[in-house]
Parts: structure tokens; sequence; C-alpha cells
């Protein structure tokens, strides 16, 4: 294997990113440069069955990476000769495509003679800020909010993660997804929720706020999705009421949980939010006035950056080579996880993490 001892700076990483409905390729420089990136959608695919189907996404993955690994390269007019590593998703997610973008970084990286780099793709999430923000220093309190996952960590280096709260039932980005499904908004639903919602009034349709206040740190959102499908059903109130309520209650939950964490940990010097659903301008908003009240920063990465992409794993890969110079690579043997903790020694919520 190639060194890869030289100027972080100019290290160049290309990241493979296939764990749910996008195929992402990005090449990204330590010195927090991305040189070219592509993603294709499978909204199209996916949209006529109301979500994700994992053979249609390892299929559309498995014909799409090869072409847009050569046109990435292409836009940054380079080879693989010119770049210093290979991140991959390795987990966690949907099989399929896991192994779909891992066994095409193992073969470039075999091809190239170029140090594999098997990126959690919740670990890519966890430091894309500070990716958009060279200012952003460890340690921080992160949200992370997903399709998959709603975590509250603390992040004290690249590969030290403590958990200090997840969802105990449904991720966040999921009961938005559902949601959006019960109001016929289409797939994907959390943008469709977000500006049906800017219409709505959000006081006008009790729904519960699953865990306020409870002495456990986790969230829980199945009680809420479960409150928006009665209250559609009852027929009294207006899809737009529905969804401004639902998004209120939702960021009601996220205030409450965080607060917690805030008061019952040392100090942190940014609250920072990450993954899908830290696209949501009311979270974002919410979390910002969050941040000022405690005298803490808040990082929200820019929008493109907050859904899956893979910018964000070759950036982890960055990381990975900055805080272990002597990293030769990951074995090219390792395997595609469809879980993977980012916190091994976190305690197993009850019903956390059915969802990958
Ligand atoms: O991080 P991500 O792209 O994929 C996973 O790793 O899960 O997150 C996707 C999730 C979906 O549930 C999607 O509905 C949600 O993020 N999402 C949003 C918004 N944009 C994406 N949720 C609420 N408001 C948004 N604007
Ligand atoms: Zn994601």
């Amino acid at each position: 294997m190639e060194s890869v001892s030289h100027n972080l700076d100019r290290k160049i990483v290309l990241g493979i990113e296939s764990s749910c409905d996008e195929t992402a390729v990005a090449l990204v420089t330590g010195g927090r440069t991305i040189l070219a990136q592509r993603i294709a959608s499978q909204e199209a695919e996916h949209a006529p069955y109301g979500g994700v189907v994992p053979e249609i996404a390892a299929r559309a993955h498995a014909e799409r990476l090869a072409p847009m690994i050569a046109d990435v390269l292409d836009d940054a007019g380079m080879t693989l000769a010119d770049v210093d590593a290979i991140a991959a998703t390795a987990g966690p997610g949907l099989i399929g495509g896991v192994m779909v973008g891992l066994v095409s970084g193992k073969a470039l990286a075999m091809a190239a003679d170029k140090p594999l780099i098997a990126v959690n793709h919740l670990e890519g999430h966890a430091l894309s800020p500070r990716l958009a923000d060279g200012d952003l220093g460890f340690p921080y309190l992160l949200l992370l909010v997903s399709g998959g996952h709603c975590q509250i960590l603390s992040v004290e280096g690249a590969g030290k993660y403590r958990r200090l709260a997840t969802t105990i039932d449904d991720a966040l980005g999921e009961a938005f997804d559902k949601t959006a499904k019960i109001l016929g908004l289409g797939y994907p639903g959390g943008p469709m929720v977000e500006k049906l919602a800017r219409t709505g009034d959000s006081t006008a349709v009790p729904l519960p706020r699953p865990l306020k206040g409870s002495k456990e740190p986790h969230f829980s959102f199945a009680g809420l999705k479960s409150a928006v499908l009665r209250a559609h059903e009852s027929g009294k109130y207006t899809p737009a009421n529905i969804a401004a309520s639902f998004q209120a209650a939702a960021v009601d939950c996220l205030l409450d949980r965080l607060k917690k964490a805030i008061a019952e940990n040392p100090p942190f010097p940014a609250l920072v939010v990450a993954g899908g659903v830290a696209a949501n301008g009311a979270v974002r908003g919410a979390l910002e006035g969050l941040a000022a009240q405690h005298d803490m920063r808040f990082v929200a990465p820019p929008l493109a950056l907050c859904t899956d992409n893979a910018a964000m794993i070759a950036w982890a890969g960055c990381e990975r080579l900055a805080h272990q110079p002597d990293f030769a690579g990951d074995p090219l043997d390792i395997k595609a996880r469809p879980r993977w903790p980012l916190d091994p020694e976190a305690e197993v919520a009850r019903g956390a993490g059915v969802k990958a």
C-alpha cells in the first residue's frame, strides 16, 4: 500500500455513498475543498412505492456507480493516480446498496494500489459540519437526525463518539415520511411536510410530545405518528394544520431532549445538527435559538451536505488520515454492515435501530 504521510491539506480522497437511495461520488481534499461531486437520486424509481425498495436501490447503485466515478474524476481533471485514498460507506444502511458501493471502493483501491477507508455512514453525517466549518473543533454536541436515526451524541474526536440519547422507536425522518404518506404528499416526505407546514397553524391540532420531560434521555416518535394518523382520519383538520402541528410537536421534542442533554453534561462550546432532517428550516431555527440561550455556537452544514452525499464520506476519510497518521488502509476483506453503532458502548435502547 502507498504511504499516506505527506501534507494532509493536499490529500485527495474519493468518496462513495450508496447506503440508501442516493448514489453519490465526490473528491474532497484534507483542506476542505470539494473538488467535484455528483449525486444521482433514485426518487423517481421509489416514488411509486411510497418508500425505498432495497432491491431497486441496489440495482440502481450498481448501474450508476462506475460511470459516476469516471465522471467525477473527469470533472476534476484527475485520474485515480491523483487520489490518495478511497473512502466508501461500509454501513449502516440497506445492505445490498452498501455492498455495491463498498465492493466498488475495494476494486478501485486494489486496482490503483490506494488505501481503502471503510466509513460509517453516521460518521459521515457526524463529521460533515467540520467539512463546512473549519472553525468547528472537538468536542461538540451533535443532534443527528436522519431517515434512520435520531441521536444526541458527544463528538469528542474523529472516531470518538459518546451516545447520549437515541430514539426508542422511529427516527424523526421516518416520522416526517410517514406523516407525508398519511397526508398523501408523496415521497420523499420531509421537504413536502415542511413546505405544507408553512401554510398551516401549528396550534390547530392537539398532538402528543412523547417522552417530553421524562427522566430517560431518549426520543420516541411512534406515538406522534399514530396521533397524526388519528387526527387525519377524524376529518376535523386540514392537511396544512396537521403538517404544521406535527412539525411543531417534533421540534418541541427535540428541544426538550437537547435541553436535558445540555443540562446533564459538561458544557459544549457548540451545538451542531446533521443528517437529512437538519435540512428542515423549523428544526434549524429552533436549534439556533436553543444554542443562543446556552451561549453555544450553532453549526449546521449547508443543505446539500445534510442529506446523503459522498462529500461527507470522503471528508470522514480525510479525518481518518489526519487522526491516524500511520493508517495504511482498512483490510480489503472488510464486510458491509447493516448495523454499525457510532458508540459501541451505548446500551441498546428499547426498540431502537430497528430500521438501519
Ligand atoms: O440523511 P438522509 O438523507 O438519509 C438517511 O441516512 O436516512 O435523511 C433522509 C431523511 C428522510 O426521512 C427525509 O424525509 C428527511 O431526511 N428530510 C427532511 C427534510 N429534508 C429531508 N425532513 C424534514 N424536513 C426536511 N426539509
Ligand atoms: Zn444519511
